[in-house]
């Protein structure tokens, strides 16, 4: 296992620097200063070799993490990213307790809300927990001897883990959702069951396709992400899983329509009964608009918050021109921004962003799983 954290404690002071500079600068932390709190981190830094936010710290480095995610679309709404500080757990099971609690309370029953928990950081010589799976509900991939998945080919990898840790398997359905698969300094990897109580998920029927419903397509309803780090000042959060709620192409283009995904265009173009003699009669356009609308039609039906990619990028070039009058550029990846799906038809194609790689961030993991 990596992760020592950081390690060099100047390196570390450095970060801690910038951190707690725009902490203050902000308006953060009133009747405390900068160079104070730079005093008691680097005595810290000395004894201990690495230091701990201050809750105040902690939330705003989360919240600033998701302002400077350059790959979201979504970061209207950063300033009410809800912290859970669980700083303290560092155990196998009281982690997947946790994730549990998380997945109900940001769940809300559909009324989904912006939440991270943070596990404790990796510290020097030890490392924090963490947790291998890309989300905290992911669907098996189960790869056959014919070389085809049944369930979602993006997991193969995590199942496999999983299988060679003692998981029997699900009931081997397109949709099973996989065990948390937790790894800790102390006890290595352990599996845990997500309860049905954690798992809120909708089956998609189509507005004007009773046919849809008989595809037996679903989608969970919180996509909270748990193979990323954050950072913050210097320290690594390895175990801190964070939600938003979806956007529809999120699911109806990219999980369900992507060839090696679900694949589901043909099937759907099949049933539409549409041409699909040549690429050039759309089909596969005109019926990834429809898997589209049977997503944002079944999660409004069935109350769980979603959101449009039209909507989305009207928010998001709010949230561009707020930051903007803040005096901050707002990191963007054009690429990722642009939803997939009718791109043109929506305003964040027809400019271009500044990008910048800015902390405290989320991280792609330096060491994938296996
Ligand atoms: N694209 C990922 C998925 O389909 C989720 C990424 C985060 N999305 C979000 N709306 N917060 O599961």
């Amino acid at each position: 296992m990596e992760g020592q954290g950081k390690g060099d404690p100047d390196v570390v002071a450095g970060q801690a620097r910038e951190f707690i500079d725009l902490f203050y600068d902000e308006g953060n932390g009133p009747g405390g200063s900068a160079a104070r709190r730079m005093a008691e981190i680097r005595a810290e830094l000395a004894s201990t070799g690495t230091y701990t936010h201050t809750a105040d710290e902690l939330t705003f480095g989360a919240r600033v993490a998701w302002r400077n995610s350059n790959r979201c679309i979504g970061r209207l709404y950063w300033r009410s990213l809800r912290v859970r500080d669980r700083r303290g757990t560092s155990d196998a099971a009281e982690i997947a307790a946790e994730s549990v609690k998380h997945l109900v309370e940001a769940g809300g029953g559909g009324r989904i809300r912006p939440t991270i928990t943070v596990f404790a950081p990796d510290r020097p010589g030890a490392p924090g927990p963490r947790i291998h799976n890309e989300q905290l509900i992911r669907y098996a991939g189960y790869r056959q001897p014919d070389g085809t998945v049944v369930g979602d080919p993006l997991n193969v990898r995590i199942t496999e883990l999983a299988q060679r840790h003692g998981w029997r398997g699900g009931a081997g359905t397109r949709f099973d959702v996989l065990p948390l698969v937790i790894e800790t300094a102390r006890d290595g990897i352990e599996l845990f069951d997500l309860p049905p109580e954690a798992v809120l998920e909708v089956e998609l029927t189509h507005p004007r396709y009773p046919w849809f419903a008989g595809l037996g397509l679903r989608w969970h309803a919180v996509p909270v992400i748990s193979a990323m780090d954050l950072e913050i000042g210097g320290i690594r959060y390895p175990a801190a899983p964070f939600n938003g709620w979806y956007m529809g192409t999120e699911i109806g283009a990219r999980n369900l329509g992507d060839t090696d995904r679900y694949n589901m265009l043909p099937v759907v173009a099949a049933k539409m009964a549409l041409d699909t003699s040549s690429d050039a009669t759309l089909w596969r356009d005109r019926a990834l608009v429809e898997l589209n609308v049977a997503v944002l039609h079944s999660f409004e039906r069935a109350g769980v918050k979603i959101t449009d990619h039209h909507t989305e990028s009207n928010r998001f070039l709010t949230h561009v021109e707020r930051e903007r009058e803040a005096g901050r550029i707002c990191p963007a990846d054009w690429t990722w921004i642009v939803p997939p799906l009718s791109g043109s038809a929506t305003l964040v194609f027809h400019r271009y962003y500044d990008d910048a790689d800015l902390r405290p961030n989320y991280l792609r993991r330096r060491c994938p799983a296996e």
